[in-house]
C-alpha cells in the first residue's frame, strides 16, 4: 500500500477562489482609494503649470473693433486678457483670470458697469479692475498696454496673475 498524500479535490477550488477573492477585494479597496485621494491631493497641492509670461507686445487688434463700454476676453501668451473699452476712461486692459478660484470672466457687456465672473458672481470695476462684490479677495492685475497707429499692444501683467 502506497504512502502517497492525494490533494483534496474539494478544498483545492475553495482555497483558490478564496485567494481571489481576497485580491479582488484589496485591489479593489486600492483602486477606490486611489480614486477618491487622487482629486484630494490635486486640490490640495495643484500641480505646477508651465506659464510663460510673454516679454514682447501682443497685438490684440484695432480699437474699433473695441466699441465703447465693452470687453472681450483674448488670449495672449497663454493666458486670456480683457481688453475694456471705458467711455471717458479709455482702454484697460486686465487678467481675465477672476482672483477667487481662477474662473475665465465673462466679456463686458456695455449695459453693465461691471465685469463679472461667471463662478460665484465675483464683480471688478472695468476702469480699476477693483472688487465690487462677491468673493474675490484681490483686484483683477492690470496689464502694460499701448495703443499705436489705432492698434491696441497688450505687454506684461502689472502685478501677480492667478495660478502663477
Ligand atoms: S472664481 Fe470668480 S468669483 Fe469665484
Amino acid at each position: 500500500m502506497s504512502d502517497r498524500i492525494v490533494p483534496d479535490p474539494v478544498l483545492r477550488p475553495a482555497s483558490s477562489r478564496r485567494s481571489f477573492l481576497k485580491y479582488a477585494l484589496g485591489f479593489s479597496f486600492v483602486a477606490t482609494l486611489a480614486g477618491v485621494l487622487t482629486p484630494i491631493i490635486g486640490y490640495l497641492w495643484p500641480p505646477a503649470r508651465g506659464i510663460q509670461v510673454v516679454s514682447g507686445r501682443t497685438s490684440v487688434g484695432p480699437i474699433t473693433d473695441f466699441p465703447g463700454g465693452s470687453g472681450r476676453v483674448m488670449p495672449v501668451g497663454n493666458r486670456p486678457v480683457i481688453v475694456v473699452n471705458n467711455p471717458g476712461k479709455g482702454i484697460r486692459v486686465f487678467s481675465a483670470i477672476c482672483t477667487h478660484l481662477g474662473c475665465v470672466v465673462l466679456e463686458k457687456d456695455p449695459r453693465v458697469a461691471y465685469i463679472q465672473c461667471p463662478c460665484h458672481d465675483g464683480r471688478f470695476n472695468p476702469v480699476t479692475g477693483a472688487v465690487i462684490s462677491g468673493p474675490p479677495p484681490r483686484p483683477l492685475p492690470a496689464y502694460e498696454f499701448e495703443v499705436e497707429a489705432e492698434e491696441i499692444y497688450v505687454g506684461r501683467p502689472i502685478g501677480e496673475v492667478y495660478g502663477e
